[in-house]
């Protein structure tokens, strides 16, 4: 029998994980099919109990889902509270077990470029939903330093509690022209962009948070936008000498890391990567 695996948002008609995800099991032979569930806030309850009780394996949670799920599922694991929020169910017999799969996303990202967090300098600019997730990952991979630089300052505060004691955590103002922020981010190993700024249709599409000559050659700059791949930020960056890595990356471990959970078995990552460009390239 087919079985059946979903994402959970509203909207979802513009996510490309069906399409990664039914690549990956489609090159494993797997018999299930990944579907889009458009499910507005009042139906999330019903929705959930969908799953339940079907041949569900489990789901992805989307935008507006991540908080409001942590209370309709059984077991939301030690993750799920670190990043207050959760993207991943796995219906294990009627018992509905929930995850956080963005930082192990993040850390896969990194880690496929190359790149060790543990002891390192990192600006991390917004402090937002995502951005939780980066300071849980930096944290566990034993980063020295993390610099919040994000418009709103209280924001930036309140992100401290999840980096815990050992992580030394600072502020900038998000302002290119601020001493502050120009020192912290010319003199980071790792800078990580998690604002909206630069994604394709929202508020700042062409703007960039960094301009290239803070950047210099030995950093690297990771940037959690994936429309477009190359983002306004990552063009500065690689102009200034910086290593790159794109959103994409991000959004194709948390994926991998949510199959291997649902299906105990390791995603193709480059048959994802090529479904998930040629979705993108196909939306236009
Ligand atoms: P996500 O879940 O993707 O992190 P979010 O929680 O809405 O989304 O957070 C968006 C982040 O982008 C915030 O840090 C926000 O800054 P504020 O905290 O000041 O709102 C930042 N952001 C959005 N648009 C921005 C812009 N035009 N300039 C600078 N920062 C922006």
């Amino acid at each position: 029998m087919t079985r059946t695996l979903c994402l959970l948002g509203h909207p979802v008609a513009h996510s490309i994980s069906p399409r990664f995800q039914q690549a990956a099991l489609d090159a494993l032979g797997i018999d299930a099919k990944y579907e889009a569930w458009d499910t507005a806030p009042e139906d999330l309850p019903a929705t959930i109990e969908r799953i339940r009780s079907g041949d569900v394996i489990g789901c992805n949670v989307t935008v507006p889902h991540k908080v409001a799920a942590m209370r309709l599922v059984d077991r939301p694991d030690a993750m799920v509270e670190r990043v207050g929020a959760l993207n991943t169910i796995i219906n294990r017999g009627g018992l509905l077990h929930a995850t956080n799969t963005d930082v192990a996303g993040i850390t896969g990202a990194l880690r496929e470029a190359g790149i060790e967090a543990g002891g390192k300098d990192v600006v991390l600019l917004g402090a937002g939903g995502a951005a939780r997730a980066v300071v849980v990952a930096m944290r566990t991979a034993g980063a020295k330093r993390i610099t919040i630089a994000n418009r709103t300052e209280a924001k930036a505060h309140a992100l401290a509690e999840v980096g815990g004691p050992d992580l030394d955590m600072r502020y900038a103002p998000l302002d290119a022209a601020d001493p502050t922020f120009r020192r912290a981010v010319s003199e980071a190993q790792i800078v990580i962009q998690s604002t909206s700024m630069g994604m394709l249709h929202g508020p700042d599409e062409t703007g960039t948070p960094v301009p290239t000559e803070l950047f210099s050659p030995g950093q690297v700059a990771f940037d959690l936008v994936y429309v477009p791949e190359e983002t306004p930020f990552l063009r500065a960056a690689a102009a200034g000498g910086a290593t790159t890595v794109g959103g994409l990356m991000m959004l194709i471990h948390q994926g991998a890391e949510a199959f291997r959970l649902w299906l105990g078995q390791e995603p193709p990552i480059d048959v994802m990567v090529k479904a998930a460009r040629q979705a993108l390239a196909e939306r236009g």
